[in-house]
């Protein structure tokens, strides 16, 4: 039985090296599937229920991708106003009902600390898609993952990297996850760039400074990027804001394009988001002119996103021993298997 197995996964404070290798380890095993090379059964008549009361595109989307290529069905519900929390119904009562309807469920909310309020009426495993401004523990693992791939690519591991973090890092989630699974490796330096108001909140400050690493944080872009192995960028997570007046202050104060990131950053600097980026003329915070760029790692993000959310599939419901038992041809033509 893996360690997985029948859990929650709420926070990375869940995780450690080992935990996340062995994640890693299985994500990597999916990449046949991902790529439609192979199909794979495993799943076969499991149900996901998806329940985002949150906007959202790729993880209420990939989390569905990654159960069907597992076989599995999905079962949605999206929005709030849809859903019987409108009504009222407590989180418990709705992790009761729906839990009963699924074997494992993927959840986002716009509170902080909801995901484990729904656990704790859950009966089945719940994946943590994203709760307020706390945590996005599976964003997390795909950034780490992507940042692991990254580096290797270039001959580098991340103990001892330099991260520079930009933009809404009070509210942004997953800044919050990735400085903390970061935390666990060696001598980090972070760069935390972002207008005073909108700094780190002081616990991961603490997290990161406990756990050893250097920081600096500051309010500028230009000038603090040119030791920066990997640039993370992030949008003003305008939800969260009292009003739209106030988010609108900070929006396209840090915007990165081409001639900035060739003046400030290293040549082989790796570029991530964790999208959506805001393009809007306002804002514009990852300019379209680096779309073709090779260090530009965003849409890479993403596709590890489906390797990782199938993994933690496979590892709450205790299948990552049977994949290879139930792979299957692929019938249809498919391009994605010519990369
Ligand atoms: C992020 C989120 O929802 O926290 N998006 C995502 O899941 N990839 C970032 C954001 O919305 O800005």
């Amino acid at each position: 039985m893996n360690q997985f197995e029948g859990s929650h996964i709420l926070s990375v404070n869940q995780l450690n090296l080992d935990s996340i290798q062995t994640i890693f380890n299985v994500a990597s095993r999916m990449m046949p599937y991902a790529l439609r090379e192979k199909r794979n059964n495993v799943l076969d008549g499991a149900i996901l229920g998806n329940l985002f009361f949150e906007p959202s595109t790729r993880t209420r989307v990939s989390f569905g991708c990654a159960f069907n290529l597992l076989g599995g069905h999905v079962r949605e519900t999206t929005g709030m106003a849809s859903s019987s929390l409108s009504k009222g119904e407590s989180l418990y009562d709705t992790a009761r009902v729906l839990s009963t309807y699924s074997d494992v469920i993927a959840m986002r909310h716009p509170d902080s600390y909801s995901a484990k309020e729904f656990a704790e009426g859950s009966r089945v495993p719940v994946i943590n898609g994203g709760d307020g401004s706390n945590e996005h523990p599976t964003q997390a693992l795909l950034d780490l993952f992507t940042i692991q791939k990254e580096l290797k690519c270039a001959g580098r591991g991340i103990d001892g990297m330099h991260i520079a973090m930009v933009g809404d890092l009070k509210f942004g989630r997953t800044v919050h996850s990735l400085s903390r699974l970061l935390c666990m490796y060696k001598n980090i330096s972070f760069t935390l760039i972002s207008p005073a108001e909108l700094a780190m909140p002081d616990y991961v400050i603490s997290d990161i400074e406990n756990a050893g690493h250097s920081i600096k944080i500051t309010d500028q872009l230009e000038g603090h990027l040119d030791k920066a192995d990997i640039l993370y960028l992030t949008r003003i997570q305008e939800e969260r804001f009292p009003s739209q007046d106030e988010a609108n202050k900070y929006r396209g104060k840090f915007r990165l394009n081409r001639s900035i990131y060739t003046q400030h950053c290293k040549s082989n600097t790796v570029i991530m988001h964790p999208l959506p980026r805001d393009s809007r003329a306002q804002a514009n915070e990852l300019d379209n002119d680096l779309n073709s760029h090779p260090n530009l790692a965003i849409f890479r993000q993403a596709d590890n996103g489906l390797l990782i959310r199938m993994a933690l599939f496979a590892l709450t419901l205790g299948v990552d021993t049977q994949l290879e038992k139930y792979e299957c041809p692929v019938n249809w033509y498919s391009r994605k298997a010519d990369r």
